[in-house]
């Protein structure tokens, strides 16, 4: 997958999460897939917490080679959102976006063939979660890290279409093996795709699909 053009300016980078590490590990599981979306041709793809864009920009720019897909971006910080747009478009891709905070406002039932998110995963203090500051919002996570995670989970299964996958990018410290648990109590079977040590962190994706009977 072709790493998209991205540039934030030094006002933005106060309160918008800077590219990193854990953005270019969730692109390398997205192309891992690459033949899965060709075969399937995935119609709505989402991702929540676009932050400078970079991960929903690498895959419209991969799916436009094959297929016309409509791609959703969302983010609770609004310059996330402006650096999305711009983002999308310096790279020619046409992305719908929407400052909001998690899925409060969409209401579709089982539309969505592929959700990305890569959450605010850092453990911290419970509370730090509800500081303001947007930039904190990047990478607060609260109790174990899964505060904001976990707010999503349960949307999950009323958002993914019966073919549909999830992508979650999750640290050791978020507890991946429980969280693979508690997706079977939805009936979505989940497994780790690719993992990377880095520097003072342990990176995981894992992606989630349906159990289809
Ligand atoms: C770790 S950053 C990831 C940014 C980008 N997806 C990437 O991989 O580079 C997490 C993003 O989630 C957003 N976010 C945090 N809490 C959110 C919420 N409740 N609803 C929507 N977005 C949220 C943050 O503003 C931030 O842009």
């Amino acid at each position: 997958m072709e790493t998209p053009l991205v540039h934030l300016t030094e006002i933005e980078l106060e309160s918008v999460y800077e590219p990193s590490e854990d953005s270019f590990l969730l692109i390398d599981a997205l192309e891992l897939d690459s033949g899965y979306f060709e075969y399937n041709n995935p119609t709505l793809c989402l991702e929540i917490g676009v932050g400078s864009g970079i991960v929903i920009t690498a895959l419209a720019m991969a799916l436009k080679k094959f297929c016309y897909s409509y791609f959703l971006g969302l983010d609770i910080n609004p310059h996330a959102c402006k650096v999305t747009k711009k983002t999308s478009d310096t790279n020619n891709v046409n992305i719908e976006i929407i400052q909001m905070d998690l899925l409060n406002n969409i209401q579709n039932k089982n539309i969505f063939d592929i959700i990305i998110f890569n959450p605010p995963y850092v453990v911290t203090e419970a509370l730090e979660i509800f500081d303001n500051k947007l930039i904190n919002k990047t990478w607060a996570g609260g109790y174990k890290g899964r505060q904001v995670m976990d707010k999503l989970f349960p949307m999950i299964p009323h958002l993914l279409s019966a073919k549909g996958i999830f992508y979650l990018l999750v640290i050791k410290e978020n507890e991946p093996t429980n969280i693979l648990q508690l997706f079977e109590k939805f009936n979505i079977i989940g497994s780790i795709i690719i993992e990377r040590k880095i520097q003072g962190e342990h990176l995981f994706v894992l992606r989630f699909k349906k159990v289809i009977h």
